[in-house]
């Protein structure tokens, strides 16, 4: 079969990006079963053959009318597929939707017929939230890591940026590298329009990555490599205070002055 992919080398480089991203969230222990889900805004890499062809789909609900996502196309992970089967073979465990013109629908285009994510309107949403603000960010990501997920199963760390603050004194690098912090969603049913609208609200709080409440992180950033670094510098310092813990003591964490200098020396924006 033929793939859309094929002589569209920089098309191709993002849905790689994407397989090689799903590779290390498998690895991560994050992606257990169909855990997580990646969408990648991908309109700049369309060109007017790829614009030609027939949908091979219905036109199906968004579940919301975004605006913003006008002419826009996505890569998207199918809905029940496995981030271990996304690594080796992405155009069979996703595809490639576009955005109806009443910017409430979507059709996929190719390569096969495979249903998006369930979390589509948090992913969709999203990204046009990020399109109506004039952001470059294109890509989101969506997954389980344990630790984050199990700091968000105590009131103490899902009280506004008392996660962030820990996280970022463990090691200089996870506020260089995840500068905006972690923000908080309570617990909403997974899917829902709800969930949507409480995650931009978080994003738009300032933040690149937002957990869900005994359920996973969602990230943002100019690309999925990079929306993968934030999550994962985030857990690294999850790691780092649970080893600290295990040794059998509370960690002292970098100070406030520490901080500080940090923000100033690298240009930080927080
Ligand atoms: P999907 O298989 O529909 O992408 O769902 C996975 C998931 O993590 C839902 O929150
Ligand atoms: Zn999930």
């Amino acid at each position: 079969m033929h793939s859309i992919l094929e002589n569209r080398p920089s098309l191709k480089a993002q849905i790689d990006a994407v397989a090689e991203v799903a590779g290390y969230l498998w690895l991560k222990g994050w992606a257990e079963r169909n855990g997580g889900n990646i969408t990648v805004n991908i309109t700049e890499y369309v060109d007017d053959a790829m614009r030609a062809l027939p949908p091979i789909s219905e036109a199906r609900p968004i579940g919301k009318t975004l605006p913003h996502l006008d002419g826009c196309w996505f890569y998207c992970k199918g809905t029940g597929k496995r981030m271990r089967d996304l690594a080796r073979d992405p155009m069979a465990n996703g595809s490639i939707i576009r955005i109806s013109k009443d910017c409430a629908h979507y059709e996929i285009v190719a390569d096969a017929p495979v249903a998006p994510t369930s979390e589509l309107p948090s992913h969709l949403a999203v990204h046009d939230y990020l399109l109506a603000k004039g952001s470059p960010y294109r890509a989101s990501l969506h997954t389980h890591p344990i630790e984050l997920v199990a700091l968000t199963h105590s009131r103490k760390w899902m009280e506004k940026d008392v996660a962030t603050r820990m996280l970022w004194s463990m090691i200089p690098e996870t506020k260089a590298f995840c500068p905006r912090g972690l923000g908080m969603v309570p617990y909403m049913l997974p899917s829902s329009v709800e969930l949507a609208d409480a995650t931009i609200r978080a994003i738009d709080e300032d933040y690149d990555v937002v957990m869900w409440e005994k359920h996973g992180v969602f990230a943002v950033d100019t690309d999925i490599m990079s929306a993968f670094d934030q999550v994962d510098v985030l857990n690294k310092s999850a790691l780092i205070y649970i080893a600290a813990r295990d040794m059998g003591f509370e960690p002292e964490g970098m100070s406030d002055e520490q901080m500080k200098e940090m923000t100033a020396a690298f240009g930080l924006p927080k």
